[in-house]
């Protein structure tokens, strides 16, 4: 890879912090949604939030010379008025200057799907005032540690944000309703568009981007009843965020289709010209798997994502009415969570976003959730190199091919809280013994990755040819 790029990790606040009513921190709308429907719930995670420095030591142990990681809102502003907890300030404080310290570039995420529980009452996502009170609380962060931080992203992965919380309805705020969710979608576009306004505004010297759950999308045949539905999916799982962060526009025929059937009188045109004109410097890609796409054949919308892994594979599938259908390639590999294992999708997912878009691109996120046993003296997750070993193969022949890739996380850093996946679904390249203080312990890909840091890449192991039946965009 070039010189300096940037080789980490990535967790979120809500996920690995814990300590939910410590430090002055008021609730999110996921600890209201998971205390009430008494589900698996983050109140410790990873007991990041007192164990910080010991994580921060393990990355800088392992090579790291990066560490991405979300900002808590509901631990920066306490209430509608937008007064500031100072507590929730000097801790992030504390975290930035330990990464400092320690050789490690912070990477950082303003909202990874923590919303204070008082702007959830207010609308949350589909009211427009939660678009100032973004704006309030980014200015916040930006004056108090933008001299420190040169990285910042607004928001993780809208889509699944949006998606699951305003359609599928398996995260809060749990409802089923098309109208809000574009309300939503656009909202977040706005408030990253004003975020971005913002940090120039106040003179920042670093970079601001935003990061997507990237679907790359390919076709079963190049059919043109295809490549409509392929262009109809890419607008669904990756315009709507990319074309309008990058290039200031919403897609157009989206728009088009959308007005047919929904009310789109709340977008104005003023919001129109700070989308264009705000735009990101650079984008992070979280690369899981990619979109396999063929004609919409008939039938209701069904959004079904295999969320506990207890299903079985081929239980997820995704039509949308009159738009595509999603379909898996029965030849693929497939995680224990029914995800595709693609490195090849990365690799061509890179190409066609730098081809589109020509700015610097960051893989946020890469990695493979698993059960795994972490009572045993050593944790041998030999799968989980394979998988790093391919991704990171795959990104390394997308910049030989001339991409402007800067920079690689592996999700996670260490065992974290799975949303709806609870505790079970392990990523972390360090295990955490959830049962006994949240014991940190390196597994063998950690050991594995800090060769790969330390050599630049050069240990990465360069094996997979690629070919494919199916079409690229
Ligand atoms: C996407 C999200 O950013 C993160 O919160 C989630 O846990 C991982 N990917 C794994 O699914």
């Amino acid at each position: 890879m070039k010189e300096n790029f940037l080789w980490g990790t990535a967790t979120a606040s809500y996920q690995c912090e814990g300590g939910w009513n410590e430090g002055g921190r008021v609730p999110s709308l996921w600890d209201i949604f998971l205390h009430k429907n008494n589900l698996e719930n983050g109140n410790v995670a990873s007991d990041h939030y007192h164990q910080y420095k010991e994580d921060i030591r393990l990355m800088k142990e392992g090579g790291h010379n990066t560490y991405r990681f979300s900002l808590a809102w509901p631990r920066i502003i306490k209430n509608l008025q937008g007064e500031v907890n100072q507590e929730g300030i000097n801790f992030y404080h504390n975290v930035i200057d330990e990464c400092l310290a320690n050789g490690i570039e912070p990477f950082i995420t303003l909202f990874h799907w923590d919303l204070p529980q008082y702007l959830e009452e207010i609308g949350g996502w589909a009211s427009r005032e939660v678009v100032a009170a973004f704006e309030h609380y980014a200015a916040i962060v930006f004056k108090e540690y933008g001299d420190k931080v040169t990285y910042w992203t607004t928001f993780n992965e809208p889509r699944y944000y949006v998606f699951s919380g305003y359609k599928i309805g398996n995260y809060p705020p749990a409802i089923d309703d098309t109208q809000l969710t574009i309300q939503a979608s656009f909202y977040m576009m706005l408030a990253n568009a004003k975020a971005v306004k913002q940090y120039r505004e106040m003179g920042q010297n670093g970079k601001i981007g935003i990061v997507h759950s990237y679907s790359p999308i390919f076709g079963i045949d190049d059919s043109l009843e295809t490549k409509i539905a392929m262009r109809n999916a890419d607008n669904y799982f990756n315009n709507w965020i990319l074309d309008t962060a990058i290039l200031g526009e919403i897609p157009v025929d989206m728009l088009g289709r959308l007005h047919e059937k929904y009310d789109l009188s709340f977008m104005k045109t003023d919001d129109f010209k700070t989308i264009k004109e705000n735009t990101v410097e650079f984008v992070g890609l979280n690369y899981y798997a990619r979109a396999l796409i063929r004609p919409y054949s008939g039938g209701e919308t069904i959004l079904r994502i295999n969320n506990s892994g207890a299903e079985g594979r081929g239980t997820s599938k995704v039509v949308v009415k009159n738009w595509f259908e999603q379909v898996w390639d029965p030849t693929s590999e497939f995680t224990e969570w029914d995800t595709e294992i693609y490195p090849q999708g990365l690799y061509e997912g890179i190409m066609m976003a730098y081809r589109k878009y020509g700015i610097p691109i960051y893989i946020t996120e890469n990695g493979i959730g698993m059960y795994e046993d972490i009572t045993v003296e050593s944790i041998r997750d030999e799968k989980r190199i394979e998988f790093l070993n391919d991704h990171i193969d795959a990104i390394q022949r997308a910049v030989e091919e001339g991409a402007d890739v800067r920079g690689y996380y592996i999700w996670s850093t260490m065992d974290l809280y799975s949303w709806k996946n609870g505790h079970d679904k392990r990523y972390g390249l360090v295990a955490i013994d959830f049962e006994n203080d949240c014991k940190r312990k390196p597994k063998a890909s950690y050991y594995w990755y800090k060769q790969v840091c330390e050599s630049n890449g050069k240990t990465i192991e360069r094996k997979r040819e690629y070919d494919s039946n199916f079409v690229s965009l």
